[in-house]
């Protein structure tokens, strides 16, 4: 079995922004009542899409996701935050992990766990789809600025 992508924390990273966040709603469920995990997928690529084309300063598409692992189911009514972060720059390519948090406000008190994450690759393309190349930013500049 491979080794968790980062720390497993319930912890609300509160020191940090996250870069989007959506309630849960029942259209989003699969047959068993929890939340879909295609729909958990997609959240997760919008907000590795985020922070992939604010670097790029353009077009970015998602070329691959590395890994992903589902720790926790997600329910109707949680909050959903997804945590954004660059890991790695290439020429063309950003490599985002994404971390999902679960805030279950009916929960007393109001429960908090980490449900998903991923490793996810995006690449800058230009107006006609092909690969294009990423400026130079010192990404730990950015990610100070940013994250
Ligand atoms: C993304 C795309 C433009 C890349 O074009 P390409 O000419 O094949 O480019 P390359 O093979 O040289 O790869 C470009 C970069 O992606 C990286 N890459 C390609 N495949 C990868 C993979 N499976 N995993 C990780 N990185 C990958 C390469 O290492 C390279 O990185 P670098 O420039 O930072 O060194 C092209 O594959 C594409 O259009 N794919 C479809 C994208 C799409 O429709 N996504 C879904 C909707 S957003």
């Amino acid at each position: 079995m491979n080794e968790p992508i980062a720390p497993r924390s319930d912890v609300f990273p509160s020191n940090r922004q996250p870069t989007a966040r959506v309630v849960a709603m029942p259209a989003d469920t699969n047959p068993s009542g929890h939340i879909f995990g295609g729909w958990i997928m997609a959240q997760m690529d919008v907000a590795g899409s985020i922070v992939a084309a604010e670097y790029a300063g353009r077009r970015v598409v998602t070329v691959a996701v590395n890994s992903m692992e589902f720790h926790k189911p997600v329910f109707v009514g949680d909050l959903v935050s997804s945590f954004a972060r660059i890991e790695r720059v290439g020429r063309t390519s950003i490599t985002v992990l994404v971390e999902v948090f679960a805030q279950r406000p009916r929960e007393s008190p109001a429960g908090c766990i980490k449900v998903t994450e991923a490793v996810i690759v995006y690449v800058a393309v230009d107006a006609e789809g092909r690969r294009a190349p990423l400026p130079e930013r010192d990404l730990a500049v950015w990610r100070s600025v940013y994250d």
